[in-house]
C-alpha cells in the first residue's frame, strides 16, 4: 500500500463560531506536538490557510512552488 502525506500536517480549521479564543493555535500545537513525539524533526503544514496564522504562532515559513501540492482539488478555503 502506497502512503502519502507522511509528515504533513492538517489540514485544521476552527468553526467560525469559534474562532479568536485561542483554539487554532492550541489544535496546531497538539498536532505538531504529537508529530513531534512520534519522532518528526520537522512537520510541512499542507493546505495552510491563511498563511499568516500559521506564520505567527509557529513560525512556519512558506516553501516556494509548493502550490497546490498533494491536496490539488480537494480543498475548499472557508
Ligand atoms: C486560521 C484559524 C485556524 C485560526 O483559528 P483561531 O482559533 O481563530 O486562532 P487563535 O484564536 O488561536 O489565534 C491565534 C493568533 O493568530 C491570529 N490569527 C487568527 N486568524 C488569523 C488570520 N486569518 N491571519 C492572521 N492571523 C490570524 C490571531 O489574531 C491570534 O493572534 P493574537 O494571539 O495576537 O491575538 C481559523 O481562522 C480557521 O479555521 N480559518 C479557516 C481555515 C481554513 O479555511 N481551513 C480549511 C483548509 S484550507
Amino acid at each position: 500500500m502506497m502512503r502519502r502525506g507522511r509528515g504533513l500536517f492538517g489540514p485544521m480549521g476552527v468553526d467560525d463560531t469559534g474562532r479568536g479564543q485561542g483554539i487554532g493555535t492550541r489544535l496546531l500545537l497538539a498536532g505538531l506536538g504529537a508529530m513531534r513525539a512520534d519522532g518528526y524533526a520537522y512537520a510541512i503544514i499542507a493546505g495552510a490557510g491563511p498563511v499568516a496564522f500559521y506564520e505567527k504562532t509557529v513560525g512556519a515559513i512558506p516553501i516556494p512552488g509548493s502550490e497546490p501540492g498533494l491536496y490539488r482539488g480537494m480543498l475548499r478555503r472557508v
